[in-house]
């Protein structure tokens, strides 16, 4: 009898005898799918009710099996149920646990299903959990930004191009300049899940079932918009996991950038912010040390986000179909990778939250480095409507005649500046400033305080 020998008790049917202990160490997944637990059971209850629906196991035989799974998930959750890696995979333990809870009734719940389509059943629905609540995560982070740029909406600080001074921004634009990164990372997971959204439950080992089951059902009962369209297709590929990861990737390298940011701002030498006593370490050596380790290791963390992304990548490129067992390491790098997302967002949103900016030290440095000689090169071209590749040869002289100075434009004198082009007269010195220079970049999206301040609006009612 099949069940006397040391086989597997759900599939060793027609073997004689059990797998090696190094096969059944490669094998289990246990370790890591055991997260599925929770959509594992919600897909056997649905799938069990739609056998009872169309007729295909009884009533009774039904509400046992309900009432088992319900059980087996109190005793997951009360960490009273016993692992066994010669199970596998959570889905066996689920029904070998059921079989010694309800018996016999037990081994009818697999009837018209494989565990194929159940995976792939119970990995959609972990992954749309996941991007869920990832987004609730990322829309606090968004709310995070927007607080500090409405605070800041006026500051004064300088915008970058190559990490050399460019021209005078705002910082609240510079936090909005996240906020719309987040927006479209937000974006990309919804398309994700609304792709994602279909049910491969019923889909079978490969080829579909010949037993009379209602997909639309489940589909209902799960969530999922509709059952989806071709049973290979269903159970081989996971271009789902795939996406979110790839939108998870393009996530944490924002997340990467302004991390970047929060370590350059907050060193010695930049001084334009300070990270709270709550997001900073200290060194056990160096007494004045305050290090943004939260900062770069959401840095660093990107690292292993993108090589999850990589690693599933590459996992799926040559498997023929339908399902290959190559498969189950879809699971680690897509677990991983959301642990890290979840933990990166929340120590984005904390740091953001208690960020003190140095608003001296910003507006200082705002005005270093020539930063209004664009401005200056605008004026020449509205004023003395010069051709703007001209204006800027003119203004380039100026910005050389101020280095050799070493002094600020502002700080030229008329006669200076009619020394290379007589045209100019003292209204220039109007423009020269930080706070004008930032003032009249009123154009739709510029960083004008009153720009901001519309977009700052117009978010708070996209989130609100
Ligand atoms: N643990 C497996 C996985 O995660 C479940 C599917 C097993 N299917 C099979 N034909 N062996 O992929």
């Amino acid at each position: 009898m099949a069940d006397d020998n040391e086989s597997n008790k759900l599939w060793g049917g027609r073997f004689a005898g059990g797998p090696a202990e190094i096969m059944e160490r490669i094998n289990a997944s246990i370790d890591f799918d055991r997260k599925l637990y929770a959509q594992d059971i919600a897909a056997s209850k649905a799938h069990c009710a739609m056998l009872v629906a169309t007729g295909i196991i009884t009533a009774e035989d039904g509400e046992a099996i309900r009432a088992g799974l319900d059980q087996i998930k109190g005793e997951i959750e009360a960490g009273r149920f016993y692992l066994d890696p010669a199970l596998e995979d959570i889905h066996m333990h689920v029904e070998s646990r059921l079989k010694e809870i309800v018996g016999d009734p037990a081994g009818r719940l697999h009837t018209a299903r494989s565990r194929n389509d159940q995976v792939a059943t119970d990995f959609r629905l972990w992954v749309r959990d996941t991007i869920d609540g990832l987004d609730g995560a990322l829309s606090d982070l968004q709310r995070a930004l927007l607080e500090r740029a409405e605070q800041h909406a006026a500051t004064l600080m300088p915008g970058f191009t190559h990490l050399q001074v460019a021209q005078p921004v705002t910082f609240g634009h510079h936090m909005m300049a996240y906020v719309e990164m987040i927006g479209r990372d937000r974006g990309r997971l919804s398309d994700t899940r609304k792709r994602l959204n279909e049910n491969p439950l019923g889909s079978a080992a490969l080829a579909g079932t010949s037993f009379p089951i209602d997909r639309h059902m489940t589909a209902a009962a799960l969530g999922f918009d509709r059952p989806t369209a071709n049973s290979l297709d269903s159970v081989s590929d996971r271009d789902f996991a795939l996406e979110f990861l790839s939108a998870a990737s393009i996530c944490a390298v924002h997340l990467s950038r302004l991390a970047e940011e929060l370590v350059i701002w907050s060193s010695a030498q930049f001084r334009f912010a300070r990270l709270s006593d709550s997001f900073s370490t200290g060194s056990s050596i160096m007494p004045q040390k305050r290090n943004p380790d939260a900062a770069e290791l959401i840095r660093a963390k990107t690292g292993r986000i993108v090589g999850s992304l990589n690693t599933l990548l590459i996992v799926m490129k040559g498997l023929p179909l339908a399902y290959s067992k190559d498969m189950q390491e879809d699971k680690e790098p897509t677990f991983d990778a959301a642990e890290a997302m979840a933990l990166c967002v929340a120590a984005m949103t904390g740091m953001i939250r208690d960020l003190e900016i140095n608003e001296p030290v910003l507006a200082k440095a705002a005005g270093t480095g020539f930063a209004t000689a664009t401005d200056l090169a605008d004026w020449l071209v509205q004023n003395l409507n010069m051709p703007f590749r001209r204006a800027h040869h003119v203004t380039g002289a100026l910005v050389k005649m101020a280095e050799d100075r070493g002094c600020d434009l502002s700080d030229l004198s008329l006669a200076d500046m009619r020394s290379v082009e007589d045209g100019i007269t003292e209204a220039v010195f109007g423009v020269l400033t930080v706070e004008k220079s930032v003032a009249s970049r009123r154009s739709y999206g510029g960083t004008a305080p009153e720009r901001v301040r519309e977009a700052i609006a117009a978010w708070k009612e996209r989130l609100a």
